[in-house]
């Protein structure tokens, strides 16, 4: 599919993978880049987008990704804007890390992983992104009812694509419970809207990627960094923000490609 003067919607378009795919899409022509984030800074590198490609084309908008109004007006107003987003890449995303069940051996308790955390988790990293794809396939098969057209046909462009940030821990990772099961979660997503989007010519990855200099990362410190990730990655670096968004802007233009791909800089954790 083109990316060229198409309309992308990135939420999370704050900070790391996010940014970073905003940006890439800009310089590979995008019409426009809609960035969504929870942080004022989505207004800064809105503008720094629009700098570095010398045109108005990024917009930022400040809400929470789990509200349905908010949803819904992110899309009216960049569809007035701009045109129907046809690009969708829900980005935004939060860790909670805890061990799932933690013995205190002082009291003899099991702690374990809270309920109402757990359920945060999943608002934000899988119930919303799928909300966000199916928000873009929505639009589209109103778009092309409107226009008299009935189920896509391979003579047609692709008319839309969702690309799902998944995770290296998708397939499980110490103290990250919650994390990994909305990872995970996002497959199931994927290879439904793939066989049910189809209809109106969207399709749907995820893409898997492996510890990234982000924020997000960062936050797990140095010394953590150094001894529980770098070793177990055979590149023995993090992943650059903009190699995910060139691996993103693969499954967006390539049609051929369908279901998950991993961008893991060669990740084999420990048992
Ligand atoms: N960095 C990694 O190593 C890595 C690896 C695999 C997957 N991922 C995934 O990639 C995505 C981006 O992560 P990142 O590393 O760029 O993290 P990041 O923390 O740099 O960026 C995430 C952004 O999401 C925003 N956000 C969080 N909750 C929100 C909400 N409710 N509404 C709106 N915005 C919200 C934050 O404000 C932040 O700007 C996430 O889904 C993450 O799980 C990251």
């Amino acid at each position: 599919m083109n990316i060229t003067d198409r309309v992308a919607m990135i939420t999370g378009g704050g900070s790391g993978i996010g940014h970073a795919t905003a940006l890439e899409l800009a310089n590979r022509g995008a019409k426009a880049v809609v960035l969504v984030d929870l942080s004022d800074n989505v207004h800064e590198v809105a503008k720094s987008i629009n700098e570095e490609v010398g045109a108005d084309i990024a917009a930022g908008f400040v809400g929470d990704v789990t509200c349905e109004k908010f949803r819904k007006d992110c899309f009216d107003q960049a569809t007035d804007k701009y045109g129907i987003p046809r690009i969708c890449v829900p980005a935004a995303g939060i860790t909670r890390d805890a061990l799932s069940v933690k013995l205190d051996k002082e009291t003899g308790k099991a702690n374990i992983y809270p309920k109402e955390t757990f359920e945060l988790v999943v608002n934000v990293n899988l119930v919303a992104p799928v909300y966000w794809a199916l928000e873009t396939v929505a639009r589209i098969a109103e778009d092309r009812h409107k226009r008299g057209a009935g189920r896509w046909s391979p003579d047609e462009e692709p008319q839309g694509a969702i690309v799902l940030i998944g995770s290296v821990s998708s397939q499980g990772n110490k103290g990250q419970i919650s994390y990994a099961t909305t990872k995970a979660g996002l497959e199931g997503v994927a290879s439904t809207l793939n066989k049910e989007a189809m209809y109106y010519g969207v399709r749907c990855a995820v893409i898997h990627p492996g510890f990234t200099d982000t924020p997000m990362v960062r936050a797990m410190g140095e010394e953590v960094i150094q001894e529980h990730v770098l070793p177990y990655t055979q590149l023995k670096r993090l992943i650059a923000p903009r190699e995910i968004a060139d691996a993103i802007c693969f499954l967006v233009s390539n049609s051929a490609v369908s279901g998950e791909l991993w961008a893991d800089a060669g990740w084999h954790p420990p048992a």
